[in-house]
């Protein structure tokens, strides 16, 4: 078995996932770099050689993630890291968000990523090791407007960093939800052209930061939970949503039949 820890990071040809993957190599990992377009994950390669992996794979195609994943675990004898963060991201009326439209979305943000989970999970319980690191987003709790597909998917992408958390914690598998607010990447611009004021939005490098802490353990205290990463000014609009919505929302209700 070789000694380098693996980590499969989607989405690793730009923004966060690009970021994750430098951030990984630099701790001393092997990255399996996945996403559609070979050419940037080329381009990570080129700055890391062999530290860095290329496998190109589609989010919405489970049968090739899964296959992808499955095979990196057999060649390399572990998978210690699986970094779901490759997304996309639209705004849409519920009005123009038909059914396929919204599958669409939810194969990419949240099929792919169970896919991948299910693929890591017999090689974590056979380590007795694994860590699982879900992007999500704000909107997974406080969606915008036009988040009609966005935002379900990633409140379902944390509802896989909670299932894997609470199955996998017997086992020493630890997941984590990072949430970001608004982040300077490709992804954003296209969202949002115009910008935002620079006291709002975070660089990738800094999201990625607190993804390589949560594989370090830094974070070990909030596995199963949703770490939120936004800027100081972004921070008392999280603190009252959740003023707005004590107890994560829940009213438990005592019912007599
Ligand atoms: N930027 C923000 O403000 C922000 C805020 C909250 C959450 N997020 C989340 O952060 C994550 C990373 O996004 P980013 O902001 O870093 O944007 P980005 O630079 O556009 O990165 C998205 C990555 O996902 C890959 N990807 C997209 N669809 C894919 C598919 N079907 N299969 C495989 N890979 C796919 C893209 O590569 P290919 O196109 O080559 O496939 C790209 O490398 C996303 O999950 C996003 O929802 C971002």
């Amino acid at each position: 078995m070789q000694q380098r820890p693996v980590a499969l990071v989607t989405g690793a040809g730009s923004g966060i996932g690009a970021a994750t993957a430098n951030r990984l190599v630099a701790t001393g990992h092997d990255v399996v770099a996945v996403g559609r377009r070979p050419e940037p994950l080329e381009a990570l390669r080129a700055d890391h050689g062999e530290a860095i992996e290329v496998c190109p794979a589609d989010l919405a195609d489970a049968e090739r993630v899964v296959h992808v994943v499955r095979d990196v675990a057999a060649r390399r004898g572990r998978l210690d890291v699986v970094v779901n963060n490759a997304g996309d991201a639209w705004q849409a009326g519920i009005e123009d968000t038909d059914p396929a439209r919204f599958r669409s979305l939810v194969e990419v943000n949240l099929v792919g990523p169970a896919a991948v989970v299910h693929a890591a999970w017999p090689t974590f319980l056979a380590q007795r090791r694994g860590c699982i690191v879900n992007v999500s987003s704000l909107a997974q709790f406080d969606p915008f407007p036009g988040f009609f597909a966005y935002a379900p998917s990633k409140a379902g992408l944390h509802l896989l960093t909670v299932v894997a958390a609470n199955e996998g914690g017997p086992h020493g598998v630890r997941a984590f939800t990072v949430a970001p607010g608004v982040v300077d990447t490709p992804l954003h611009r296209r969202l949002v052209p115009d910008g935002v004021d620079d006291a709002f939005r975070l660089d990738a490098d800094t999201v990625a930061g607190l993804v390589v802490a949560c594989v370090a353990g830094v974070h070990d205290d909030a596995v199963g939970t949703t770490l939120a990463a936004v800027t100081p000014a972004v921070a008392p609009f999280v603190r009252d949503w959740m003023d707005r919505n004590p107890n994560g929302g829940v009213r438990i209700m005592e019912l007599h039949r």
